[in-house]
């Protein structure tokens, strides 16, 4: 190699190696101005972290009795349930269609005679048949009525609305 050569070659590596030392400055010195500007900003952003907050929230909760934090959910929860409807209600949606008319022998509603000796069975017991479904001399009680939908609570209330106007 001549001596020509040499200093052009000695000159290139250093020129090259500057280079490459300024492009990971740059590189670095990139990373820490978005670390203290950009990055920091959007962290503290409230918009940004309502997102963040949003997505990560879970899918649901598990409220105990005494638990503060989460009454005010449960009380909204408790407030956009539909409302249960009255014995009178389920009855004319569930019931009527089999027991105004007395259909395949079921007791008419308003009937005392046909009611009399269903009612000294006891409360419970109509309730449970109404409920459960009842096979007896006269027809078939479907479960419900066939109203699966309905709470136990609601086909209570709708027996005792049944009794209470057939006597
Ligand atoms: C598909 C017709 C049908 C529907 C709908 C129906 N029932 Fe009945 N139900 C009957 C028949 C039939 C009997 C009589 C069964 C027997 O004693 O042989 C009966 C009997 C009863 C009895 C008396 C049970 C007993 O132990 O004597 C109750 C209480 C009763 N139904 C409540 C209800 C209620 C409440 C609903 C509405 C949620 C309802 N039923 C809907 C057909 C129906």
């Amino acid at each position: 190699m001549s001596a020509h050569d040499k200093k052009f070659f000695d000159t290139f590596m250093l020129v090259i190696g500057a280079m490459i030392f300024i492009t990971v400055l740059l590189f670095f010195l990139a990373r820490y101005m978005s670390d203290e500007t950009q990055e920091k900003w959007q962290k503290e952003d409230p918009l940004v972290r309502s997102v963040i907050d949003e997505r990560l929230k879970p899918v649901g909760r598990v409220a105990k009795t005494g638990d503060t934090a989460n009454e005010a959910a449960v009380a909204a929860a408790v407030e956009a349930a539909p409302a249960a409807r009255s014995g009178e209600e389920v009855f004319n949606q569930a019931c009527s269609v089999c027991h105004v008319a007395g259909v395949a022998g079921a007791p008419k509603f308003g009937d005392a005679a046909a009611w009399g000796p269903r009612i000294t069975k006891g409360m419970e017991t109509l309730v449970q048949h109404a409920t459960l479904g009842f096979q007896g001399t006269s027809g078939y009680m479907p479960p419900k009525g066939g109203r699966m939908d309905m709470s136990d609570a609601e086909i209570a209330d709708a027996v005792a609305y049944i009794v209470d106007h057939s006597q």
